[in-house]
C-alpha cells in the first residue's frame, strides 16, 4: 500500500533500532497507552511479538526509507473498548518529528481503503485518550464518528483516570 509520501509494509528486525529510536520517546507512547521502549532489545522483543502479524504496518517515509510510525487492526476483545462481536480495533502512532503533516491520516485512509477492498469486516472502533485530541481529530477526517461512549482502561500505562473517547467507522 502506498502513496506518493509514504508505504504500508510489514515490520522486519532489522527496523529495530529506528523503533527504538522514535518508541523511547516517552510523549508518543503514553498518549496511545503504552511504555516508552527501554532498549533497542525490546524494541526487537516488540517487532517479534505485538507487530508480527499480518494486520500491523511499518509507516514508511518513502524519502528516507525509514519506518516513521506504525498502523494496524486486530482484535478487539481484550480491551475495554465497547465492541461489536469483537470488531477490530485500530491504533497507530507516528515518530514526533513528524506530528501534524497529515501522515498519520493518509496512512489510516490507506488502511481503510486496503481493509474495504479485502475483507468484509462491517465496522471498525477505536478511542483515544480525552487529552489527546490529535488522535480524535485523525480518525474524524477518516470517517469514524464519535459513540458518545466513554471508557477507562486501567490496564493501559497511565489509563488510570484517563477517558477513552470511543469512535466507530461503518464499513457496510
Ligand atoms: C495522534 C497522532 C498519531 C497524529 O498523527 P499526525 O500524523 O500528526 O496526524 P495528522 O497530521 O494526520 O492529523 C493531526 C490532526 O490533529 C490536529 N491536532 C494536533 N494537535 C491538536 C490538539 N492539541 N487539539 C486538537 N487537534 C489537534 C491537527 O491540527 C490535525 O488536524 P487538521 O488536519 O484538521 O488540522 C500523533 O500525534 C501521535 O503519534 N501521537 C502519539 C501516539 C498516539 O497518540 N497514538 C494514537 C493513540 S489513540
Amino acid at each position: 500500500m502506498e502513496t506518493d509520501r509514504i508505504l504500508l509494509r510489514l515490520w522486519r528486525e532489522s527496523d529495530a533500532e529506528v523503533l527504538f529510536k522514535w518508541a523511547s520517546n516517552p510523549d508518543v507512547g503514553s498518549r496511545a497507552g503504552w511504555p516508552p521502549h527501554k532498549s533497542v532489545e525490546e524494541s526487537l522483543e516488540i517487532i517479534r511479538t505485538l507487530f508480527n502479524n499480518d494486520t500491523t504496518w511499518a509507516i514508511v517515509l518513502k524519502e528516507t526509507d525509514e519506518a516513521i510510525g506504525a498502523i494496524g487492526y486486530g482484535p478487539s476483545c481484550d480491551c475495554n473498548l465497547p465492541a461489536r462481536d469483537c470488531e477490530p480495533i485500530v491504533g497507530y502512532w507516528i515518530a514526533k518529528p513528524y506530528w501534524n503533516q497529515g501522515i498519520c491520516t493518509e496512512a489510516l485512509r490507506m488502511m481503510i481503503e486496503n481493509i474495504r477492498e479485502t475483507t468484509d469486516i462491517l465496522s471498525l472502533i477505536s478511542g483515544h485518550f480525552i487529552d489527546n485530541p490529535a488522535s480524535g481529530r485523525v480518525m474524524e477526517k477518516c470517517g469514524f464518528l464519535a459513540t458518545g461512549e466513554t471508557c477507562i482502561d486501567e490496564t493501559q500505562y497511565m489509563g488510570k483516570d484517563r477517558p477513552i473517547r470511543v469512535l466507530r467507522l461503518e464499513l457496510s
